[in-house]
């Protein structure tokens, strides 16, 4: 019986890599440079942090979580974690932040879960980066995060993007919003499709997201939710759209925009690629300031955030053809030995150069020299010595520079610092 991975699941192999330690190492590097500390939680968490916390109207509480009972007898309930919001704001109650930093900044680079059709750029485990700013319900907040989101994507060398920026207003506005739009779409009833007619009960703003082109026209003339916003979202919108100017970020006004968590309350954001094909949201987030009270904070914690699909901006670098350029690191060198003696010199110069930061290739298979040299070309080593008994009775050893096939005699004390000079 050959074992495959699950439908929805995929392996990241190691030729894969070096281009998910190349976008991770530049998220947590503009991360750093915003002030955020990584965060980490557990991999499942109660069920009800997610009922609470995401809404139960929503497709992924609705239909696409992974819940278990921990044993057969057990009240309780567990829930692979689709999302990061609910856990760090858990985490962030369950342990005071607040109380230790008014401002509290965490990024997070998971896995998550959700039991959805798998197709491309959508999985059933899949990655993501993403950061949470609690504790200011100021526009500079959003701002800020939109801007870090960006400047990760732009730092990857991702183009064809379109930022899209919604205002979804205070609880208040929503509920207004909802009945205006229910107003205005219960004459057309009939005209909606399956799922929308199903949303229009339960989370009818959700119909303004369908991808249905039959409702493309019937969306576009709905009621927007901006006319509706109260002064207070008004004038935090204005806000965030002027420091986005300000920081030469490009974005447009999407009053479809509702996106698919419950917690959302004024700004909301998504970042699609057209690179992507129908999953076309790298990323998107916004401010949620009631989820805090729905977890049970005594008081509201204003909070904003965001997070990125790392499979789907896999896909953006392969488009763009970036993903070639990020290559695995390459060997400096590689110690061939002619025989067991020198086989013995090699294993212990290879530790000592090592312990001096130099990538060192050996062969663990005792094979001939020219075998051995093909796989230091194969590996793509910058350099190879070749070492026998000659080399270790007279201290004299060949360096090879297989990049330019230039071949230098240089004596064993120099050897170090003469790989050391030309590789660094
Ligand atoms: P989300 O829009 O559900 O937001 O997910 C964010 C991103 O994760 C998506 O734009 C997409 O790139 C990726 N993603 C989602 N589902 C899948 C899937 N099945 N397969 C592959 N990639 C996927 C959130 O998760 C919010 N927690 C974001 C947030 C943070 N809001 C505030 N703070």
């Amino acid at each position: 019986m050959k074992f495959q991975t699950i439908t929805g699941t995929k392996d990241i192999l190691p030729s894969e890599s070096s281009l998910w330690q190349h976008i991770e190492q530049t998220a947590r590097s503009v991360f750093k440079r915003f002030g955020y500390s990584e965060i980490r939680t557990p991999v499942f968490e109660d069920t009800n942090l997610f009922l609470r916390g995401i809404g139960e109207t929503t497709d992924i509480v609705g239909k696409e979580m992974y819940t278990f009972k921990p044993s057969a007898e057990s009240e309780e309930s567990l829930t692979l974690r689709p999302e990061m919001t609910a856990s760090v704001m858990r985490a962030y109650l369950q342990h005071s932040l607040g109380a230790q930093s008014p401002v509290v900044k965490v990024y997070y680079i998971s896995e998550l879960f959700r039991k959805e059709k798998p197709q491309k750029g959508r999985y059933r485990q899949f990655w993501q980066f993403g950061a949470e700013c609690i504790g200011s319900a100021n526009p500079e907040a959003d701002a800020e995060v939109i801007a870090m989101m960006m400047m990760i994507y732009d730092e990857l060398g991702i183009k064809n993007t379109t930022l899209k920026l919604n205002s979804l207003g205070d609880i208040e506005t929503r509920k207004r919003y909802r009945t205006i739009l229910q107003d205005y779409l219960r004459p057309h009833f009939d005209k909606l499709d399956a799922v929308s007619k199903e949303r229009f009960e339960k989370n009818p703003l959700r119909i303004l997201d369908s991808k249905n082109p039959d409702l493309k026209e019937l969306i576009e003339n709905a009621p927007r939710i901006l006319e509706c916003l109260d002064e207070v979202s008004k004038s935090h919108f204005e806000t965030v759209k002027t420091y986005l100017d300000d920081f030469g970020v490009k974005y447009v006004i999407d009053h479809r925009l509702v996106r698919g968590l419950d917690y959302y309350s004024r700004t909301a954001f998504e970042l699609v690629s057209s690179d992507l094909g129908a999953q076309d949201a790298l990323g998107g987030g916004g401010r949620y300031d009631g989820l805090g009270e729905q977890l049970g904070a005594e008081k509201e914690i204003p909070a904003v955030g965001f997070a990125s699909g790392i499979e789907r901006l896999l896909i953006a670098l392969e488009s763009a053809g970036i993903s070639e350029k990020i290559q695995p690191p390459k060997p400096d060198v590689m110690l061939v030995a002619q025989s067991p003696l020198a086989r013995g010199w090699i294993m212990k110069t290879a530790q000592a150069w090592r312990k001096e930061g130099l990538t060192v290739e050996t062969d663990l298979l005792a094979r001939s020299l020219k075998a051995q040299m093909r796989e230091a070309n194969r590996l793509g080593a910058t350099f190879a010595v070749i070492v026998g008994e000659n080399e270790l009775q007279t201290g004299k050893f060949q360096l090879k520079n297989l990049l330019t096939s230039e071949q230098k005699e240089i004596q064993q004390e120099d050897l170090l610092s003469e790989i050391k000079t030309r590789t660094a």
